[in-house]
């Protein structure tokens, strides 16, 4: 969720820096900061906010001669985004970048408290230059006590450390998060991401989960668990466009790929063995709470839809969703015994900001379920849980749905954990459900050509339902807009078990039904109500587990006990279906018309 890069060699290296930071800050920008070692100097710059303030605030700096250079941009998940708290993190004589999450930084913060350390911010990362500073104090040699640090850290991480004990030296290692190496010659590059590094490396190594070591005097020298380690290098691409897609034809299809691993940033420390944790919550936060009032816009209103479901069903608490813009001019009666959440990607959406504003006029206390640090909707929450889904780019939300969803998952296992709402089986079986869920969001190639190949069907008629009952009528809504959003067909969502009330008019061949029929959840009844609509012969599309005779199409998903994980899986699909029938239809996936990611007007 940050970007970070390096570069040992002998040209100016702040403009290499801030160059590469550039193309990182799709990745975070609340804050950004370069350190650099050159001819037994260092100096370090740090600024809260864009890029830019950091161009500024060292607008006057050169350095000259070899020397070993690293540089951040921060996307906050510990600590707030000042200057303290953005990288590179400084110790006595060394400087730290990192991207991941250090799980066990808080029993290490403890040790290197008890012998003395001071530390200045708030982040994990901290802990990493101040372990590396106590092993080589105690008279290690700099790649040992880098080595022995990594050994220490618990978590997802890419680390670029440089130190006085070792000038014109870069220290690296990875696990969880991405970093690669890239070579031009005697220089060396260091990045989270290609594009950071095209147009100035020519051949680059990606580097595997485990994997650490040094540069120096432009050589490399990589390990890993087993010890030394011969590696080969592979031509770097030439067109940066294509390589902020990692190759992806669209941000959105990239981000549905993206969607299973950055689900495991969300759970990053706060799903443990047997309990859930958000560390951000203020100790007795939820103290005098019965109620829960979820607001919302587009999207993130199905999202909170479908945490109602949750929060009612695991945490027994009585929980209502509404839409912002409806919510704000009701005259709505709140009582403050009610928690008010707040649901959004960008943390800017005007509705959304409003009705929080006049939650809190009312007594209200707040909690905000958003993407984006420090955006308007976070300062003015009591509270924030980030979804750390990562800059989001396409404007038809995905990857931000799935975060939003998890963090409601956890948050409702997080309140039932309060009164013991649940047995310990139920809880067990909930938290391993949610470890699973990464694994259910993979995208497999087989089922994405399927659904490419179907698609070819489904670019006329008259209308799509997509249909769904629990949980599956929010992600029913949620599956309705992506496709209209992105394909301009008209599309609804509707409760499968209302479909009698009324929408069943509609069906002919040409009413395209999309049927969500999860095994786990109320199949039989979804199953009526889908054998009403093909009697009227409305065409079929099922999505399911179990075979389906009166399908016209059918994509089979994975059995699973439990129907999260069928809701992620079915997500997904609907997700690409939306995709496929946009790009066959020749429209502009990524800013489809009319459309803009964040709404910041009523
Ligand atoms: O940034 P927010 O989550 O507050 O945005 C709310 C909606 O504008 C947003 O979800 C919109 O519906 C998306 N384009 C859906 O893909």
């Amino acid at each position: 969720m940050c970007g970070i890069v390096g570069y040992l060699g002998p040209k100016e290296k702040k403009n290499i820096l801030l160059d590469g930071l550039q193309e990182l800050e799709y990745r975070g920008y609340d804050s950004a900061g370069i350190a650099v070692i050159s001819q037994g100097k260092l100096q370090h710059f740090k600024a809260v906010g864009k890029l830019e303030n950091l161009r500024e605030k060292a607008r006057d700096f050169r350095s000259e001669g070899l020397g070993a250079a690293i540089g951040h941009t921060r996307w906050a998940t510990h600590g707030k985004p000042t200057e303290l708290n953005a990288h590179p993190h400084v110790g006595a004589f060394s400087y730290v970048v990192h991207n991941g999450i250090i799980e066990n930084y808080q029993e290490l913060k403890k040790e290197l408290e008890a012998q003395g350390v001071r530390f200045l911010s708030q982040t994990d990362t901290e802990t990493i230059v101040h372990l590396f500073e106590a092993f080589i104090n105690k008279g290690m040699e700099p790649f040992e006590a880098f080595r022995q640090t990594i050994a220490r850290l618990e978590g997802a991480y890419a680390i670029l450390l440089i130190s006085e004990a070792a000038p014109e030296t870069i220290f690296f290692a990875k696990n969880g998060s991405p970093l690669l190496i890239a070579f031009d010659g005697d220089e060396v590059y260091f990045a989270s991401s290609d594009t950071a590094v095209i147009g100035k490396a020519k051949e680059a190594y990606y580097l595997e989960d485990g994997e650490y070591g040094f540069a120096s005097a432009g050589e490399v020298r990589l390990f890993d668990r087993d010890g030394p380690k011969a590696f080969s290098t592979q031509p770097l691409p030439s067109d940066k466009a294509m390589a902020q897609k990692d190759g992806y034809r669209f941000f959105m299809e990239k981000e549905i790929y993206e969607q299973s691993s950055v689900i495991g940033d969300t759970m990053l420390g706060r799903v443990l063995d047997e309990t859930i944790e958000f560390e951000e919550l203020p100790a007795r936060f939820f103290e005098g709470i019965s109620r829960i009032k979820i607001c919302a816009c587009g999207t993130s209103y199905h999202a909170g839809l479908t945490g109602s479901y949750l929060l009612e069903r695991l945490a027994k608490v009585p929980c209502d969703v509404e839409i912002a813009s409806e919510f704000r001019y009701k005259e709505p009666l709140l009582s403050t015994d009610t928690l008010f959440i707040t649901i959004s990607q960008s943390g800017e959406t005007a509705d959304t900001l409003e009705a929080l504003k006049m939650a809190k006029r009312a007594g209200l206390k707040s909690l905000t379920i958003c993407n984006v640090d420090n955006s308007s909707i976070v300062r003015e929450s009591d509270a924030a849980i980030l979804t750390r889904a990562g800059i989001e780019k396409g404007v038809a939300s995905t990857k931000a749905f799935a975060t939003q969803v998890m963090v409601l998952w956890m948050l409702s296992l997080y309140l039932s954990q309060r009164d013991d709402k649940l047995d310990r089986d139920r809880r067990r079986r909930e938290l391993d459900a949610m470890r699973r869920t990464p694994k259910a969001l993979v995208v497999e190639e087989k089922l994405h050509e399927r659904i490419h190949r179907l698609s070819k069907r489904y670019l006329h008629g008259h209308g799509f339902f997509f249909i769904g009952r629990d949980i599956f009528f929010p992600l029913a809504l949620e599956g309705a807009l992506k496709l209209k959003e992105i394909s301009y067909l008209h599309a609804e969502g509707y409760p499968a078990g209302e479909m009698k009330h009324g929408p069943i008019a509609l069906a002919d061949a040409e009413l395209f039904t999309i049927a969500l029929m999860p095994r786990s959840l109320l199949y039989d009844k979804i199953k009526s109500n889908v054998e009403e609509l093909s009697a009227r012969d409305a065409t079929i599309l099922a999505i399911s587990p179990e075979p389906f005779e009166l399908a016209d199409d059918f994509i089979g998903t994975q059995h699973s006990e439990h129907s999260m994980l069928e809701f992620f899986e079915m997500m997904v699909v609907t997700q690409l279906l939306a995709l496929e029938i946009s790009i066959r239809l020749g429209n502009d996936v990524d800013m489809p018309r009319n459309l803009a990611k964040s709404v910041t007007v009523e």
